[in-house]
């Protein structure tokens, strides 16, 4: 059985902090896994992330769509597939889901474009569960300390990641895939609800 899973929300909202707490558990019970993060440590990846985040030129959504998919081919084909074919689990910090919500929704590309061309730079790969830090953005970025680095995507308005929340809540509500978790609790409580989920699903 695959073991897939991927983590979504937008800036802040607690991906790192929950897939760190959860990467101990793992490593305390002995369960076989890898983390992951788009661009995971390829060369490859890592160039076109640069290029996403610094370019000069204002990116169309349809290039920042191909590029983050060129990207995640990579490392689907390089360390994703490879590893859950060892039976490992496995772990990813933002998936395709992402690019539906801010290439798709937010930027107006139409979900059936963006996951026909997902489905090609994945052949197909499909999380097991996707797990949705849900939060209001304001209160993320408060939390957080306020703003720490200038990468483009981040430095947008409130109002457009109000619409990323909204965005991933209605992908959420679409497919059952999704475990809405409310990011505002603790990161004990979060923990111990994503454990019961995998538990539940036969995943850990
Ligand atoms: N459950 C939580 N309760 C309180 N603060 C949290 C929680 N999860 C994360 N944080 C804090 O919120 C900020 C953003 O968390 P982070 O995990 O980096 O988010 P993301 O990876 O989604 O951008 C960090 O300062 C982190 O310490
Ligand atoms: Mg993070």
């Amino acid at each position: 059985m695959q073991k897939f899973i991927t983590f979504e929300g937008g800036e802040g909202s607690g991906k790192s902090t929950l897939i760190k707490n959860l990467a101990n558990y793992f490593d305390e019970n002995g369960v076989d896994y890898i983390a992951t993060r788009e661009p995971g440590g390829l060369d490859v990846c890592e160039k076109i992330r640069e290029i996403v985040k610094y370019s000069k030129e204002e990116l169309t959504p349809q290039t920042e769509l191909l590029l983050f998919s060129a990207s995640r081919a990579q490392l689907t084909h390089d360390v994703i597939l490879p590893a859950l074919k060892n039976g490992k689990v496995v772990i990813c910090d933002r998936y395709f889901d992402s690019t539906r919500v801010y290439q798709g929704y937010c930027a107006n590309i139409a979900d059936e474009v963006v996951m026909n061309i997902t489905n090609f730079a994945t052949n197909g790969l499909v999380p097991d569960v996707t797990f949705f830090l849900d939060i209001d953005p304001q209160f993320a970025f408060e939390r957080k300390g306020g703003k720490d680095k200038g990468d483009r995507i981040e430095n947008k308005d409130f109002s457009y990641h109000q619409n990323v929340r909204k965005s991933f809540k209605l992908l959420a509500q679409i497919d059952k895939r999704f475990v809405v978790l409310d990011a505002t609790k603790s990161e004990k409580d979060l923990l111990n609800q994503v454990v019961l989920v995998l538990k539940n699903k036969k995943i850990i």
